[in-house]
C-alpha cells in the first residue's frame, strides 16, 4: 500500500511503501503521476544497484548519455556526483541554481539521484518549482519575457567560460573541456509549456543562461536577476536532507535545483542518471 505525502506547498512529495528494486506497471504509474503532480519525488531506503536505478529512470523516458562530463568508467549513462573529503574551499558540481544541462538542444527532461555515501551534516539538495514561479510572476516581469527566447551555454565549465585557475572547483567530476555540445550558444523559450500538464514554467537559470536572445548581456542582467530572485523564493522550494539509500527524481523542465556546499572535510557520493524526452517548446 503506497502513501504519497506532500513535502511543501509547491514542491516535492515523498512516496512511502514503494519498492523501486522491481518496477512493475503499478509502480511506474505511481511514479509518473507523482512526478507530474509534485515535480520532485523522494523515495527513501532503496539502496538501488546501478541497473535498478537505470530501470527506474527508464520509467520516465529513454536513458540519456550526456556530453561534457565524464560518466562512470564502466557505465556511460551514470555520473558519479562526488566531492572528496580533501577537496576543501572550492566549488561543487551544481552549486548554484540550475536545470541540468539546459545548454543542450534537448536537455534532460528529468534526473534520478541516488545517495550512496553522505557527509554527517550538510550536502542538502534544494529544488524550486518553476511552474509556481511563473504563475506568480509580477505582471511587468511576465510582460518583459513574454514570447522571448533565452541563450544557454555550458558556462562556467565550457571553454569560453572556463573559470580562472584560482576559482577552484571539485576535480572529482571530470569535465571534458572544449566539448562543442557545451560551448555552443543554444536558444530555448524563456517560458516553456509542460507537455504532461500544459502548464507554463520558467526555463532560465543562473548557471547556464547568459542573456535573453533579443537583448545584450548587460540589458538582460536586471531582468534575469529579478526573475531568479522571484523563482528561487523559499515559498517555491523544498530542501532535502539526504539519508543513505534515498532516491530523488525530479522534473528538470519544471524545477531548478541547487547542491549545497557546506560539508568540507567529508566525502559525498551520489549516482545520477537522466532521462530524455522531446525538446522544450513554447
Ligand atoms: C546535480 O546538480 O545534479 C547534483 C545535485 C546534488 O549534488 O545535490
Amino acid at each position: 500500500m503506497t502513501r504519497i505525502d506532500k513535502l511543501t506547498g509547491f514542491t516535492g512529495a515523498e512516496i512511502r511503501g514503494l519498492d523501486l528494486r522491481v518496477v512493475d506497471d503499478e509502480t511506474a504509474t505511481t511514479l509518473l503521476e507523482a512526478l507530474a503532480a509534485h515535480h520532485v519525488v523522494i523515495v527513501r531506503d532503496q539502496n538501488l544497484s546501478l541497473g535498478q536505478q537505470k530501470a527506474v529512470t527508464e520509467v520516465f523516458g529513454p536513458l540519456a548519455t550526456l556530453p561534457y562530463i565524464d560518466p562512470l568508467p564502466d557505465d556511460a549513462q551514470v555520473i558519479a556526483v562526488l566531492k572528496e573529503a580533501h577537496e576543501t574551499d572550492m566549488g561543487v558540481f551544481g552549486g548554484d541554481w540550475h536545470s541540468d544541462f539546459s545548454f543542450l538542444a534537448n536537455p534532460p527532461a528529468g534526473s534520478v539521484l541516488a545517495a550512496v555515501e553522505l557527509p554527517p551534516h550538510g550536502g542538502d539538495t534544494v529544488w524550486a518549482n518553476q511552474v509556481a514561479a511563473h504563475r506568480t510572476l509580477p505582471r511587468d516581469l511576465r510582460d518583459a519575457i513574454d514570447g522571448t527566447d533565452a541563450v544557454h551555454v555550458g558556462k562556467p565549465y565550457g571553454v569560453r567560460w572556463a573559470p580562472p585557475e584560482e576559482e577552484r572547483s571539485s576535480a572529482s567530476i571530470g569535465m571534458r573541456r572544449g566539448d562543442p555540445d557545451a560551448d555552443e550558444n543554444r536558444l530555448h523559450p524563456t517560458v516553456i509549456t509542460v507537455p504532461e500538464t500544459d502548464e507554463q514554467a520558467l526555463f532560465v537559470n543562473p548557471i547556464y543562461t547568459t542573456r535573453l536572445a533579443h537583448l545584450s548581456e548587460s540589458e538582460s542582467a536586471p531582468i534575469l536577476d529579478e526573475l531568479y530572485r522571484h523563482a528561487t523564493r523559499p515559498d517555491f522550494s523544498y530542501r532535502h536532507r539526504w539519508e543513505p539509500g534515498d532516491v530523488a527524481i525530479w522534473n528538470n523542465r519544471t524545477t531548478m535545483h541547487y547542491a549545497t556546499n557546506d560539508y568540507d572535510g567529508h566525502r559525498r557520493l551520489l549516482h545520477r542518471t537522466t532521462f530524455a524526452r522531446e525538446a522544450p517548446r513554447r
